[in-house]
């Protein structure tokens, strides 16, 4: 087994042609993104310049351009900034959308600083040690900038109810794609908040599919349409609310740096 890094990267570059198939684009995950916008939307306008950590196929970076927000979206993967890439290449919001290969380890953008530091679903999951944020926050982030964090936390009442899966309890799970072994840690508030740490305030935390089952195309219509929309409307009251906002498939929390 390589180090965690070289072990990301050949996982999603080997992942970067299928995952908006396998996650993007089916209907839970579009539903799932669509909540952490109308989250993040609160706090990043038009005009703002945001650093996305682990940006992935840029699914978020095109749609903070789009509304007039500028994006420099890192990532380790040179398969998944290709995908980023090509899709930005055609769009009038593409002089908005920069994109760095690199590990969020090894940051170096000179002279720039954010309104914002984004990473949405997981990226923090494959780095034991969140420290990292509050290295980023200090040289990067504006006083007052937000942190917008979307993390796999330490309980999923589907996974452990329904799929009688305890993986995430132990706060790491070996798990493998693409023959590809990957060490995931799960995260929770209490972890990030220690990680952040005393200059920053938490002002908000939702848990993301507490009752639904994480997207997957099998999953899109595992429910008939009024279960699906009971669970919905389930998920998005309860996730909320203590201690709910940090449990679910995911969780977003917003955090304030002054
Ligand atoms: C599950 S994907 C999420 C991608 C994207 N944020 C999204 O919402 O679709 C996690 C991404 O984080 C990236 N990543 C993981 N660890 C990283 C690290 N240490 N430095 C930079 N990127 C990393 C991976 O390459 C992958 O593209």
């Amino acid at each position: 087994m390589g180090s965690q890094a070289s072990q990301i990267r050949r996982l999603f570059d080997e992942e970067a042609d299928h995952y908006d198939r396998h996650f993007s684009n089916t209907s839970a995950g579009e539903k799932l993104r669509k909540r952490t916008w109308d989250v993040a939307d609160n706090f990043f306008k038009p005009g703002m310049r945001i650093l996305d950590l682990g940006c992935g196929t840029g699914e978020d970076a095109i749609h903070f351009a789009e509304r007039g927000v500028a994006v420099v979206g890192i990532d380790i993967s040179p398969g998944m900034i290709a995908q980023l890439r090509s899709k930005a290449e055609a769009l009038e919001c593409r002089d908005r959308i920069h994109c760095v290969v690199t590990d969020l380890e090894h940051v170096a953008i000179r002279g720039t600083s954010f309104d914002g530091l984004f990473s949405n679903f997981a990226a923090l999951n494959c780095s034991p040690d969140l420290r990292v944020l509050a290295r980023l926050a200090q040289e990067y982030l504006k006083p007052g900038g937000r942190l917008i964090i979307t993390l796999m936390g330490r309980f999923s009442p589907f996974e452990t109810i329904v799929e009688r899966h305890f993986r995430r309890w132990r706060g790491y799970y070996d798990g493998s794609l693409y023959g590809v072994p990957l060490r995931v840690y799960y995260h929770g508030l209490h972890s990030l908040r220690r990680a952040l740490g005393p200059k920053v305030e938490l002002e908000k935390a939702v848990g993301l599919n507490l009752f639904l089952p994480p997207p997957r195309p099998e999953d899109d219509h595992r429910f008939s349409g009024r279960v699906q929309r009971w669970l919905e409307s389930m998920d998005s009251s309860m996730g909320q609310t203590w201690p709910c906002r940090s449990w679910g498939e995911h969780f977003i929390s917003v955090w304030r740096f002054f």
